[in-house]
């Protein structure tokens, strides 16, 4: 984690500090954007770019990509969808892309076919967004409103966090996980990557959940969850072993 220096600018005042606006979307400058999907993901995502833009951020919106040809010429949020992911191929010189497709193992797909294209990707924080300056956010995540991030809190790259969410102290979120809403996670826990998340989870302190792991909605989770495992209920218990994944939307 970067040392932004506390000590260094300790005659300001910590209150002073910590209330400074910082914009944590990227890029800061002007650019056009390309989401990548048509589905639930990437329409939620307009909120956030809403917002995004709505505080000043000096970005155009171009639309979606879908492999799906039934939906091409459709328009959601007066933005078209354009093509299939091939369209990048074409895309404006100086696009940024977001992958909006909430599986974690399609997300890391595409943003590797993304990246194969030498496109960059675009970082989208909601503006409401409870984040101290000892946040890490990796490029290509997505962070909608009202989520708390409270210190040495680490999301990898193309890591999604659904509204309402609390990640305290010392979290460390893998690259491609997905939290859905009103997920809490207590300090010291450490997701691996491509962690799925169900809506309004929950885990205790200090606790890891494995690569590729699954828990279920409400799920309470008080033990390490290995990876690939799919976890659900209160206290969390496996109810699929590794390799019994599921659908999860
Ligand atoms: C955990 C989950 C992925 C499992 O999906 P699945 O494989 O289709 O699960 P099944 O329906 O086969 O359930 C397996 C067992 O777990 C139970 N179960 C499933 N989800 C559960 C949950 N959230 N809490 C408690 N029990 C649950 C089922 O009742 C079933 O029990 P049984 O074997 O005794 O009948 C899914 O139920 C879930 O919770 N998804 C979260 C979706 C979500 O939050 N989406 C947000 C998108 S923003």
């Amino acid at each position: 984690m970067e040392n932004r220096g506390l000590g260094g600018r300790r005659r300001r005042g910590l209150r002073e500090l910590v209330r400074t606006p910082r914009a944590l979307s990227r890029p800061e400058g002007p650019c056009s954007i390309v989401i990548v999907g048509a589905g639930a993901l990437a329409r939620d995502s307009i909120s956030v770019f809403d917002a995004v833009c709505r505080a000043g951020a000096p970005w155009r919106l171009l639309g979606f990509l879908d492999e799906r040809e039934q939906l091409w010429g459709e328009r959601y949020f007066d933005l078209p969808v354009l093509g299939p992911l091939s369209w990048l191929d074409r895309a404006p010189a100086g696009a940024h892309i977001f992958i909006g497709v909430g599986d974690p193992a399609a997300r890391r797909r595409l943003a590797a076919d993304v990246a194969a294209r030498g496109l960059p990707f675009c970082t989208v924080v909601h503006p409401g967004v409870e984040a101290s300056p000892w946040v890490r956010i990796g490029t290509g995540c997505i962070i909608f409103a009202g989520c708390t991030l409270t210190v040495e809190v680490e999301l990898g790259e193309h890591v999604v966090v659904n509204p309402q969410c609390s990640l305290a102290h010392d979290v460390c979120v893998g690259a491609y996980s997905y939290i859905s809403p009103g997920v809490d996670l207590a300090g010291k826990v450490r997701l691996e990557e491509e962690v799925f998340m169900g809506t309004g989870a929950a885990v205790i302190p200090g606790r890891r959940i494995g690569r590729g792991a699954v828990i279920g909605a409400g799920a309470v989770v008080i033990d390490d969850i290995p990876p690939g495992v799919t976890a659900v209920g209160v206290p969390a218990r496996a109810v699929k072993p590794e390799g019994g994944r599921v659908e999860r939307s």
